[in-house]
């Protein structure tokens, strides 16, 4: 155990206490380019789910207001990975630029946020690149290669930790989010580095934010050690999805976000669904899901994985 951690599994009761019997319903591929088609997840019968091709702030812009209850996502960190397409978000050379195109499409998040809606921003770190132009492929991990490295930010100096969640976090807090918590994920099984003048990092955050001063939260719903409230440090593996070169992050980490911040049958949105672990746990838990994705590879895998959601374990 993690020194200052509680030892607590916080998702452990939340599929067995929520998933659902349910309706084999097919989770529907849209496209950016056909908007009419949104219309139909939305109505006061709906009861698809969907996966959308494209970018997530236009394809959000075309999504009626107040529609989700709650948002969990993990976009893009800051010049940290390449995901290889034109419009992805995370490649900006200045960190000012980062923080702007998530504010943009978190705006949008908020709007279509039901007005006791809630979002859960996951968000690691990384630190100056001390004058390095590119990083150097990494055997176990090739998609840490970059070919281009941002400059270090005015302020900065070589070696400094960037504190990019924070950053956002208050970017965030004065557009008008409220900001009502900041977990700490604990990864018991972290990455090594070969760093030898700081510790290994071990952790990411994931923020809680509310659209307005209150908001749906179940605190009875997941429950901490010996019965008490959740705590804000979480202890959960990382665990590769084999199908996808990228991070996701674990089911465990979504299970008690969406047991405390929705309902059976409530609209759980994620802008940035990479292999689609937010609407995987969604629908496991008897939620509806729509998520948003430039790249259709990953929404080819995302979509094998939420259709066989109720097939495999
Ligand atoms: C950190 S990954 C999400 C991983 C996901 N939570 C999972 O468990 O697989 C971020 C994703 O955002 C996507 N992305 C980047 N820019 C985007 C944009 N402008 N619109 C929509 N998706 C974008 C990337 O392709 C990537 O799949």
């Amino acid at each position: 155990m993690a020194v200052g951690a509680e030892k607590i599994d916080p998702h452990r009761k939340a599929i067995s206490q929520f998933a659902l019997p349910f309706a084999a319903q097919r989770v529907h591929v849209l496209t950016q380019d056909v908007p009419e088609q949104f219309g139909s997840l939305f109505g006061k019968s709906a009861t698809e789910s969907a996966l959308i091709v494209g970018d997530s702030k236009k394809v959000l812009a075309e999504l009626p207001d107040q529609v989700f209850q709650t948002c969990v996502t993990s976009p893009p960190y800051w010049s940290l990975r390449n995901y290889n397409i034109p419009g992805q978000i995370g490649l900006e050379f200045a960190l000012e630029d980062y923080v702007t195109s998530l504010l943009e499409v978190l705006e949008q998040v908020r709007r279509v946020l039901k007005d006791n809606g809630t979002l859960w921003l996951n968000i690691g770190d990384s630190y100056t690149s001390g004058g390095r132009t590119w990083r150097a492929p990494d055997k176990k991990n090739p998609v840490r290669a970059m070919d281009i490295r941002p400059p270090t930010p005015k302020g900065l100096k070589p070696k400094d930790l960037i504190g990019v969640p924070w950053r956002l976090a208050f970017a965030l807090q004065s557009a008008g989010w409220f900001l009502r918590a900041d977990l700490i994920w604990n990864k018991p099984n972290c990455q090594p580095e070969s760093v030898k003048d700081r510790p290994t990092r071990s952790h990411e955050y994931v923020f809680l934010f509310s659209k307005s001063e209150r908001y749906l939260y179940d605190g009875g719903a997941v429950r901490g050690p010996n019965n008490r409230n959740l705590r804000t440090v979480w202890n959960i593996h990382t665990r590769a999805y084999r199908h996808a070169h990228f991070a996701t992050f674990p089911t465990g980490l979504v299970e008690p976000c969406l047991a405390v911040g929705s309902r059976s049958g409530d609209l759980v949105l994620d802008p940035f669904v990479g292999s689609g672990t937010t609407g995987l746990v969604a629908l496991r838990m008897g939620r509806r899901f729509v998520g948003i994705e430039l790249n259709p590879d990953y929404v080819d895998i995302a979509e094998r994985r939420l259709n066989g959601a109720f097939v495999r374990g």
